[in-house]
């Protein structure tokens, strides 16, 4: 009996050494833990520290850019508006010139007058296309409801001179009702489907698609599409495209000062959307725009 008592209180012994051992285990690993955690607080206060320096850093930067941006964008009024003025005396004199003194000019300076004349007119239209780029930014968009099936229309009957002079095909399938700057949407349009009429190739005539694959209120998003089957855009040139002053084909086929399409970016830009290109040469090439439905007002 004693013996069985024994061996119990031994059991019980050696059992409350092993239960000191893990509550001593215990103890330790809890430490270890508070140790972690506190580690993990500082570790986390660094990373909130770091964004912010992060977000201040960007915050300035965008700022700095957003100031040099505007400080282009007024440059580029200023200058293209007072060049207007002296241009518009080349153009005057021109045409006193050649009404007044024709007879009086040899086949020479007949030709010199046409060029300085022809000169004076491309300029015009590069002053009118950099005011009307740097107009895009600097006028606040208010945003109201526009029918884009009804602007696309009107901007085919602006365009029905090239698109009978080219035997040009426009098809125009559904497009919504957005909330957009209507005049820069007219804008857009006009400069797109004027590629797609201006780059065809040489024995085919332009067929052009204009249609929205994806209108989705639910989502916010519409899509719109301009496809033709025109001379195509090589892969390495698409990287500049949307920028300024790109003609990327040859010069002497096609007339432009490569504005259009950074109007075009500008434009999609201001109404939060973006576009992108897809385009095979000798294929056709398609613009693709995405659009919110509606503004969110921020
Ligand atoms: N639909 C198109 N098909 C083929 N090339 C195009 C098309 N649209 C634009 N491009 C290319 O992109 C360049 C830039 O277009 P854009 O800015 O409108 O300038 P522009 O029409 O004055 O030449 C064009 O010069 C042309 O090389
Ligand atoms: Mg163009």
């Amino acid at each position: 009996m004693q013996d069985e008592i024994n061996g119990e209180i031994e059991e019980l012994r050696s059992n409350c050494i092993a239960l000191e051992e893990q509550v001593k285990l215990l103890v330790q690993t809890e430490l270890k833990l508070r140790r972690t955690q506190t580690e993990l607080e500082k570790a986390k206060k660094e990373i909130e520290d770091y964004n912010r320096t992060l977000e201040h850093k960007v915050e300035e930067r965008t700022m700095n850019l957003k100031r040099v941006n505007s400080e282009l964008v007024s440059f580029t009024y200023m200058a293209s508006h007072d060049l207007q003025e002296p241009l518009r005396k080349i153009d005057t004199f021109g045409h006193r010139l050649k009404e007044n003194y024709f007879d009086v000019l040899d086949d020479h300076g007949r030709d010199y007058l046409d060029r300085i004349q022809n000169a004076s007119t491309r300029m015009q239209t590069l002053i009118k296309e950099l005011l009307a780029y740097s107009r895009v930014t600097t006028k606040a968009a208010p945003f109201v409801e526009v029918n884009l099936l009804q602007i696309v229309n009107e901007v085919l009957s602006d365009l029905e001179i090239q698109i009978e002079k080219t035997s040009g095909l426009v098809e125009v399938g559904s497009l919504p009702n957005i909330e957009a700057d209507s005049t820069q949407m007219r804008q857009l349009f006009q400069n797109l489907i004027g590629n797609a009429l201006k780059f065809h190739k040489e024995n085919e005539s332009p067929i052009i698609k204009i249609y929205s694959s994806i209108s989705d209120e639910a989502s916010n998003k519409c899509e719109l599409v301009i496809a033709d089957n025109g001379i195509g855009i090589e892969n390495k040139n698409i990287p500049r495209l949307f920028g300024l002053f790109q003609c990327l084909h040859e010069r002497d086929k096609y007339e432009g000062n490569g504005i259009g399409l950074a109007i075009c970016n500008k434009i999609v830009e201001q109404h939060n959307g973006n576009i992108t290109v897809e385009s095979k040469p000798g294929v056709g090439t398609k613009f693709i725009i995405m659009l919110p439905v509606k503004q969110i007002i921020q």
